[in-house]
């Protein structure tokens, strides 16, 4: 397995919790991908270190002051010349250009703390709350040029707490992120994952359960 493993550039921005789901599931001997690439636009991002500190290769492509057109072509072409296969997306607060997702089409994902398609953007779990949603959760989905939007592979539901505040949320949400990205990751360096018109076809997956959730089984 080791050799056939699918090289994962992970795109961040900050703390890098997701990454370092994706990185932990990554040390499993059957797990299909390998994180062969960490990039942040923040020299800052707590992320780049946990890295570091597992030996995988960083960068930094700062993207303050830049045209989005040229930052993306730089993160592109970085990609490509590291023979980067699948692009995850944990944390990474750029909105990428059309020619960008273009590139990656069906081998880029990202995970967002909510079920979509309610609550994009930023303030997610401000928004779930102030909705008075008692169901809130998590999204992997492939990236399409509309923000938090695309084909979804794998959702978590998470019940809202009375009462709870949104960090409160945010951190019962987070745990269930980090059961799903390794998984959605899994599945798609696999290649069990088809496109259906707004639809993910999941080949020979088990039957969901528990917190899991995954549509069009
Ligand atoms: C997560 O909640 C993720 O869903 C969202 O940004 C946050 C990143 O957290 N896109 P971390 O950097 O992975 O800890």
């Amino acid at each position: 397995m080791t050799a056939t493993r699918r090289a994962v550039a992970v795109l961040i921005s900050g703390r890098g919790s997701n990454l370092r789901a994706l990185i932990e599931a990554a040390k499993a001997p059957d797990y299909p991908a390998r994180i062969a690439l960490v990039v942040s636009n923040r020299a800052d991002a707590e992320g780049l270190r946990l890295a570091r500190d597992h030996g995988i290769e960083t960068a930094v492509i700062p993207s303050k002051g830049k045209e989005r057109a040229a930052f993306d072509a730089e993160v592109d072409a970085l990609l490509r010349a590291k023979g980067i296969e699948l692009v995850c997306l944990a944390g990474f607060m750029r909105i990428l250009t059309p020619e960008f997702v273009a590139g990656w089409t069906g081998r880029m994902i990202n995970i967002h703390p909510s079920l979509l398609p309610a609550f994009k953007g930023v303030n997610v779990h401000e928004q779930a709350i102030e909705a008075g949603v008692r169901i809130s959760g998590c999204t992997v989905h492939f990236v399409i040029p509309e923000l938090d939007d695309g084909p979804i592979i794998l959702q978590a539901a998470v019940p809202v707490p009375p009462g709870a505040t949104p960090a409160q949320l945010a951190d019962l949400v987070l745990e269930q992120e980090h059961r799903i990205y390794p998984q959605a990751l899994r599945w798609l360096a696999e290649d069990r994952l088809q496109i259906d018109g707004r639809a993910v076809r999941i080949r020979g997956a088990a039957p969901a359960s528990g917190a899991l959730i995954s549509p069009a089984l």
